[in-house]
């Protein structure tokens, strides 16, 4: 048993996940310690349902092994009250309990728990119901992981390119409420959240006195400036999901007319993934200040968008859009921190009528 300090990281990455067993039966509580440190697991143990949640929070379990009947916070509602807790949404938390009924497991999974092992319980099939929820719980933790270098990714670019701060955060939003209008599948909307997300991830290649430049560019480093969707490609092809998101990476400055970069395509040649975040980021630049020019006012960069319809951009699109965005106030505010959090919370929000999007009136 180790009650001693908090591991130096986190248990997920560990070859050994990290069992939290919270049991008032102290001859029980020996028992599952022994049968757990035997299969390789580190184990901590608490008595009481105060005592786990504690315990819980400091140790950072892989998975919470939860008697029923604790004195005090029993069971149940301690894992209603782990649940409360984000730290702890992806937590397996299995409950061990002499009751059967219907009732208590219905209880149970209302409250939050993952899984059912009623005493006694065989031990292999304890060991094996361990084992199934520690895998899923390490795909989850994968996942969160891809999630977190997105945003890093995201991050990187806007410190490079500081004027353009929060750009790809708004773009996300507004790509994403785009995509809703067309009624995208869940799966293409997160590849545009993403796409939108990393659309100008290759900038970081690009020198930062060009990206910062005040004037005009000369010819040499337009070139350069170019170069970023073949860049972006390039930095984002190992990312898993890169096969859904990586064209819009490469092809988000393409145009309608077939005169854009990098290759020269036209019409829905572009996925439509690149023909929402093309209009969305153009919209977005103009309504914000670069080094170069003052920003438009949200009518003005409106009025563009129709212009450059079925020149620059989709007209479908570019017209779904402008209808979009001319019904919202016209100030809005920007977007708070934490990009994907905030982009998963809007996609997964029932509401999607608050707004979002450009600042300018
Ligand atoms: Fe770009």
């Amino acid at each position: 048993m180790n009650n001693g300090t908090p591991p130096a990281q986190p248990a997920a990455l560990l070859s050994s996940a990290t069992i939290l067993v919270v049991e008032d039966d102290g001859a029980n509580r020996a028992l599952l310690t022994r049968l757990l440190e035997s299969e390789g697991y580190r184990v901590h143990t608490a008595a009481d349902g105060e005592a786990g949640l504690r315990a819980a929070t400091t140790y950072r379990p892989d998975l919470v092994l939860l008697d029923v009947g604790l004195p005090g916070l029993d069971g149940y509602e301690l894992t209603r009250r782990l649940r409360l807790d984000p730290r702890h949404a992806t937590l397996p938390i299995l409950l061990l309990t002499g009751r059967t009924a219907l009732s208590d497991v219905v209880t149970g999974l209302d409250v939050g728990a993952d899984d059912f092992i009623t005493k006694p319980f065989a031990q292999p099939e304890l060991i094996a119901r361990i084992r199934s929820a520690i895998r899923l719980r390490r795909a989850l933790v994968g996942m969160e992981a891809a999630h977190a270098v997105v945003t890093a990714l995201a991050n990187a670019v806007e410190a490079k390119d500081a004027p353009t701060e929060r750009h790809c955060e708004r773009l996300a939003l507004l790509a994403a409420r785009l995509g809703q209008r067309l009624d995208l599948s869940p799966a293409e909307l997160d590849a545009v959240t993403y796409g939108a997300l990393l659309h100008d991830v290759g900038k970081i290649g690009v020198p930062d006195r060009v990206l910062t430049k005040a004037g005009p560019l000369s010819d040499e480093e337009w070139a350069l400036v170019r170069r970023h969707p073949d860049i972006g490609e390039r930095i984002c092809a190992p990312l898993e999901s890169f096969a859904a998101f990586g064209p819009i990476i490469r092809h988000h400055h393409e145009r309608w007319d077939g005169t854009g970069y990098p290759d020269g395509i036209r019409g829905e040649a572009t996925s439509v993934g690149a023909r929402i975040v093309g209009i969305v980021d153009a919209f977005d630049a103009m309504t914000h200040d670069r080094p170069y020019r003052r920003a438009l006012t949200t009518e003005q960069a409106l009025e563009e968008l129709r212009h450059g319809a079925g020149r620059q951009f989709d007209p479908e699109l570019a017209r779904l859009f402008v209808d979009e965005i001319a019904g919202l106030p016209s100030r809005l505010p920007d977007p708070p921190g934490d990009s994907f959090a905030l982009v998963a919370r809007h996609l997964r929000s029932a509401d999607t009528a608050h707004p979002v999007g450009a600042r300018d009136g």
